[in-house]
C-alpha cells in the first residue's frame, strides 16, 4: 500500500510521514531527500544549477539509498553519506532549480516508483499523488500557513544546531521556494483532485496522524500501534 503525503515545505509531512509509518509498521520515503542529495552532489562537482544535462547525468548515474543508522533514516548518494549535509541553507537554496529540471525528475520518479512498490510504503513530497503514485490508496495534501511553517522551521533550526534561526529570513525564504515549487512547468506542487485536504495549522499534529491512519485502516492497511 502507498499512502502519499505532498504538500509545501514545512507543512509538517516529515513528522506526520514518520510518525504514520511507525503507527502502521510501513517505511517511509522522503523524495525530498532526493532532489536534496542530487543539489548536493551538483555544488559538490561544481556543476552550474542551470546545466540541466549534467543534472540529469547526476541523477541518472549516482545511486541514492536509505539506510537506517540507530532509529533515524540516512541517506547517501554516490556511496557517500549526506544526511546532515542536505539540511542546510545552501541546500534549501540549490534544491528549487535542481528539481525543477524535468529530466532530473523523470530519473528520481523511476526510483522511487521502485523503491515505493517494494512494499508498504508512506512516501512525502510535492508531487507523490498526482504524478508518482497516482493509484496510491490513500492521498493527503498537508498545508499550514506560511507563518507557522516559518516559526516551526526556526524551532527545527535550533534544535538541529544549522539552517537559519531568523524567523524573517526564514518566512522570506518559505514563500520564495512555495512560489518556485508551485509554478514550475514540471510537476508543480498542487493536490491530486482524489487527495484529503489537511490544514496543520493551529491544530495537534496528533490528530493529523489519528486521522491518516483511520483513511489507512478503511484502505485495508493492518492494525494501528498506539
Ligand atoms: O521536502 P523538502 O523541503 O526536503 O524538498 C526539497 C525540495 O525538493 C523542494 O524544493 C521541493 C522539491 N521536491 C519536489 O519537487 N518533489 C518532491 N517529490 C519532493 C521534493
Amino acid at each position: 500500500m502507498i499512502i502519499a503525503i505532498d504538500g509545501p515545505s514545512g507543512a509538517g509531512k516529515s513528522t506526520v510521514a514518520k510518525a504514520v509509518a511507525k503507527k502502521l509498521d510501513f517505511d517511509c520515503l522522503d523524495t525530498g531527500a532526493m532532489y536534496r542529495a542530487v543539489a548536493w552532489k551538483a555544488l559538490q562537482g561544481g556543476t552550474a544549477l542551470d546545466d540541466a544535462e549534467a543534472l540529469e547525468v547526476i541523477a541518472a548515474t549516482c545511486p541514492i539509498d536509505f539506510g537506517r543508522d540507530e532509529g533515524t533514516q540516512t541517506v547517501a548518494i554516490g556511496g557517500i553519506d549526506v544526511t546532515a549535509a542536505i539540511r542546510t541553507a545552501e541546500i534549501d537554496r540549490a534544491v528549487s532549480p535542481v528539481s525543477a529540471c524535468p529530466k532530473v525528475r523523470e530519473a528520481l520518479v523511476e526510483q522511487q516508483r521502485r523503491i515505493g512498490r517494494a512494499g508498504n510504503y508512506v512516501v512525502e513530497g510535492r508531487d507523490i499523488g498526482t504524478v508518482v503514485f497516482p493509484d496510491a490508496e490513500v492521498k493527503v495534501f498537508l498545508t499550514a500557513s506560511p507563518e507557522e511553517r516559518a516559526h516551526r522551521r526556526v524551532r527545527q533550526n535550533v534544535d538541529r544546531g544549522i539552517g537559519s534561526i531568523d524567523y524573517e529570513t526564514v518566512l522570506a525564504d518559505i514563500i520564495r521556494r512555495d512560489d518556485i515549487d508551485s509554478n514550475r512547468a514540471a510537476s508543480p506542487l498542487k493536490a491530486a483532485e482524489d487527495a484529503v485536504p489537511m490544514d496543520s495549522t493551529g491544530c495537534y499534529i496528533e490528530d493529523v496522524i489519528n486521522h491518516i491512519c483511520s483513511l489507512a485502516v478503511k484502505a485495508g492497511a493492518g492494525e494501528v500501534s498506539q
